[in-house]
């Protein structure tokens, strides 16, 4: 029988620094009350100068490879769903396998938007599924507030930087991840996008004038969309886990709007108390969002082994997708891992390899010594 992908490990990092809604008010025409009314935001998390991505996106990894008591070495597969890459390329998802010092994984971003860290988790499970891959790594890592134009009220008052993280384990125990589905309609692409600085408009003076570098949306049908699409997805795949409704015990969907949420909800018939919502603190983390809630749910014990769970997002796109999950522990460890040593490990080894690129062009010079 194949083996099941168990989450045996989970980890967040948000900044620390906090912009209340309050601090925004006095920045751009708009109000806590306007904010707090139509979204249920109250503040936000925005990165430091030296915080990126990759580092907010390995802060969550190696508290999530510590729960899960692995070596980084034990890795076989690192996905990061992001909407803020650091670069086009090199993937975000290189940059972090190299700091963790995962020798053996292989490495790649997943861009779903919002719906990213869903798609990455079941392509995890997936790999897991086949017995190609024994370890994985999905990490969710945003620092949106890099890509939206704060001047923009529509837009920038919504979103905050974060970042979570799964260890995805093979395991024969019944369990883990039980079933997934992924959507997507491209047809509504225009709704929710970040035009510049890709191959269509690369980045030039008049993109950059254009303010085509940020974030532009159409807020009201996004949320039309995402009201409807939230509630059909956990139907879809808590059906396809051949389950009812009344047999999970919490949603964590992704943390948009409180008033989204709320209206799928409605529509689903399901007590907003098995609900977890955190986005008041947090705002949109895109693909950050549903591991930091899953964290934090399982911190206040609202998450427990044997639970039946429910993942569901939505974002640009446009995509959908929801993931039952039976939550699992950590799987019981051969051996006690101490992961923040392997971090120092691992800068020494990317020196070094630095170093003998560098020495190789010296000693070779143009010449290629492999011909
Ligand atoms: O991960 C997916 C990411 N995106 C989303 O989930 C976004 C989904 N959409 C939404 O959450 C909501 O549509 C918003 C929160 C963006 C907007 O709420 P709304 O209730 O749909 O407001 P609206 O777009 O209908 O705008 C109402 C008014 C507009 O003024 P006029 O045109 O009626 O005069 C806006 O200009 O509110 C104005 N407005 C603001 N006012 C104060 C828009 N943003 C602000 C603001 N402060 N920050």
């Amino acid at each position: 029988m194949s083996p099941f992908a168990h989450i045996t490990g989970w980890g967040m990092a948000v900044p620390q620094r906090i912009v209340t809604n309050a601090e925004l008010a006095l920045r751009i025409d708009t109000s806590d009350e306007w904010i707090q009314s139509r979204t249920g935001i109250r503040e936000r998390r925005v990165a430091s100068e030296d915080q990126t991505t990759a580092s907010l996106g390995v802060d969550a990894a190696q508290r999530a490879l510590d729960m899960a008591r692995l070596k980084p070495a034990d890795l076989d597969l690192i996905i990061v769903a992001t909407s803020s890459p650091e670069h086009i390329f090199p993937a975000t998802a290189c940059l972090v396998q190299d700091r963790l010092g995962a020798s053996k994984a292989g490495a790649f971003d997943l861009l779903a938007a919002c719906s990213g860290f869903i798609f990455a988790l079941n392509m995890g499970t997936q790999a897991i599924r086949t017995g190609a891959v024994k370890n994985a790594l999905i990490i969710g890592a945003e620092t949106l507030s890099r890509i939206v134009d704060w001047n923009d009220r529509n837009t920038c008052v919504l979103f905050g930087d974060g970042a979570g993280a799964f260890v995805l384990q093979a395991s024969p125990e019944q369990g883990g991840v039980i079933s997934a589905v992924m959507r997507s309609d491209g047809s509504g692409g225009d709704l929710l996008i970040l035009p510049g600085g890709g191959s269509r408009i690369p980045a030039t003076h008049k993109s950059v004038q254009a303010g085509q570098h940020y974030v532009q949306m159409n807020g009201r049908e996004v949320f039309r969309f995402a009201s409807r699409v939230l509630g059909q997805a956990t139907e879809e795949a808590v059906k396809k886990a051949q389950l009812s409704l009344d047999e999970i015990n919490l949603i964590i969907p992704h943390q948009a709007n409180q008033r989204i949420i709320e209206a799928a909800l409605r529509g689903l018939d399901f007590p907003v108390e098995r609900c977890v919502i955190n986005l008041d603190r947090y705002g949109n983390t895109s693909t950050a969002s549903i591991p930091i809630a899953t964290c934090e749910a399982v911190q206040q014990g609202r998450l427990k082994p044997g639970d039946k769970v429910v993942f569901v997002g939505f974002g640009g796109g446009l995509t959908w997708g929801a993931a039952v999950v039976v939550w699992s522990a950590p799987l019981p460890a051969a051996r006690r891992v101490m992961p923040y040593r392997y971090r120092l490990y691992a800068r020494l080894r990317s020196m070094i390899k630095r170093l003998m690129r560098r020495l190789d062009v010296l000693v070779w010079g143009r010449r290629n010594p492999y011909l």
